[in-house]
C-alpha cells in the first residue's frame, strides 16, 4: 500500500459519503471507514510493512486523509440532522402557539388549612401545641373527666367501644387534659390540644364519625373566668373579623364548672347570616368552663392552690361557616371537585 492508495480510498470514501440520504446511513459510513474493522484503521495497520523512508510520508497522508474524512462526516452529519429536523417541522407541524399543559399544583386539605390558622392565632397568645392518643382508655375518655362508671353524662358522646375491655376511640380531645397535666406534673399549663375525635353516629349532612377538635387549657394560680372570655374574645376577632361580639351562655360539662358555651355574633354583610344562626344573629363556636376540682386532681393539681380554663371546638364547624359548605361529609370523601376550593 502507498500514498496512492490512501488517496484512492479518500476519493472512494468521499463518493459514498454524498449517497448516504439519512443520519443511520452516514451512521453506517462511519463504522464501515472508522470502526474497529473499519477502512481507515486497516489502512493504519499497514504502516509496518511501509519501507521505512517511505513511513513518514505515508504517515502524514494517512493522518491528512483521517482528518478531512471526519471533517466531511460531521458535516454531513450536521447536515442530515437539520434536513430530518425540516421535513418533522413541515410534514408534522407542531403548534407553538398552543397554551401549555398546566401542571397539577398540590394544596392543603382545607381541615389543614384552619387546624394551621387556629395554631397560629394560639400561638401568639403564648400557647403550646399538644397532641396526645387517638385511642384512649375508659378511664382518659370520662372517668378523670368526672364522668365514672354509669355517669348518665356518658351518654353525650355515642362511643366506639374496641374489642378490648375499657379501650374507646376517643369522643373528643379533653382526655389530652389529663395527659397534659400529668406531664406538666405541677407547672403551669398553656396549650391546645388538637386532633381527631371519633363518634358512633348516624353520618349526616350533620354528623360525622370522625372530625377534627382543638381543645385549649390553661391552669396557674388566679386563672379566672375573665381569662377564659379575654382568650375567646381575642381567638374569635382574629379569626372571624375584628368587631366580633362575644356572647357566653351557661351551659354543663362534666369537666368543667361552671361551663359555658360561646356564641359569638355572625357578621351583618353575610348573606347567609340569618339562615346559619337561624334568625338569632348567633353562632355557638365552642364548649368551655373552669376546670372542675376533680379533672384538676386527677392530672395531680391541687384546686386549692390552682385554677383552670379549657375549651373545646370543632374547626370544621368553623371552616363550613366560613364557606357556607353545607355538608360534613365532604370533608373525608376526598372528591377533588371539592378540595381544589380550597
Ligand atoms: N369536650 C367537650 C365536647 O366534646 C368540649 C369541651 C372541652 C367543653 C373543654 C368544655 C371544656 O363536647
Amino acid at each position: 500500500m502507498a500514498t496512492d492508495d490512501l488517496r484512492r480510498l479518500e476519493a472512494q470514501a468521499l463518493e459514498q459519503l454524498q449517497q448516504c440520504s439519512d443520519e443511520a446511513a452516514l451512521r453506517a459510513w462511519n463504522t464501515h471507514y472508522f470502526g474497529d474493522n473499519g477502512l481507515m484503521k486497516a489502512a493504519f495497520g499497514k504502516l509496518k510493512e511501509i519501507p521505512k523512508e517511505q513511513k513518514a510520508a505515508f504517515g502524514a497522508e494517512a493522518n491528512r486523509v483521517k482528518a478531512a474524512l471526519t471533517e466531511a462526516y460531521e458535516k454531513a452529519l450536521a447536515a442530515a440532522k437539520e434536513r430530518a429536523l425540516q421535513i418533522s417541522l413541515t410534514t408534522n407541524p407542531l403548534d407553538v402557539t398552543l397554551p401549555g399543559r398546566m401542571p397539577r399544583r398540590g394544596r392543603l386539605h382545607p381541615a389543614t388549612q384552619i387546624l394551621r390558622q387556629i395554631y397560629a392565632i394560639f400561638a401568639d397568645l403564648g400557647f403550646q401545641i399538644y397532641r396526645t392518643r387517638e385511642v384512649e382508655t375508659d378511664a382518659m375518655n370520662f372517668e378523670y373527666l368526672n364522668m365514672p362508671a354509669h355517669h348518665p353524662a356518658r351518654d353525650m358522646w355515642d362511643t366506639f367501644f374496641t374489642t378490648t375491655p375499657n379501650v374507646v376511640l376517643r369522643t373528643h380531645t379533653s382526655p389530652g387534659q389529663i395527659h397534659v397535666m400529668r406531664a406538666a406534673a405541677g407547672r403551669p399549663i398553656r396549650v391546645i390540644l388538637p386532633g381527631m375525635c371519633y363518634r358512633n353516629e348516624a353520618i349526616s349532612t350533620r354528623s360525622e364519625i370522625q372530625f377534627y377538635q382543638v381543645e385549649g387549657l390553661v391552669v396557674g394560680e388566679g386563672v379566672t373566668m375573665a381569662d377564659l372570655k379575654g382568650t375567646i374574645t381575642a381567638f374569635a376577632r382574629r379569626m372571624f373579623g375584628p368587631d366580633r361580639q362575644v356572647r357566653i351562655r351557661s351551659s354543663y360539662f362534666p369537666f368543667t364548672e361552671p361551663s359555658i358555651e360561646v356564641d359569638i355574633d355572625w357578621p351583618h354583610d353575610d348573606p347567609n347570616r340569618d339562615r346559619l344562626t337561624k334568625g338569632t344573629g348567633w353562632l355557638e363556636i365552642l364548649g368551655a368552663g373552669m376546670v372542675h376540682p376533680n379533672v384538676l386532681r386527677a392530672g395531680g393539681y391541687d384546686p386549692q392552690k390552682v385554677t383552670g380554663f379549657a375549651f373545646g371546638m370543632g374547626p370544621q364547624r368553623m371552616l363550613m361557616l366560613q364557606h357556607a359548605i353545607d355538608d360534613i361529609r365532604l370533608f373525608w370523601q376526598n372528591d377533588l371537585r371539592f378540595l381544589q376550593q380550597f
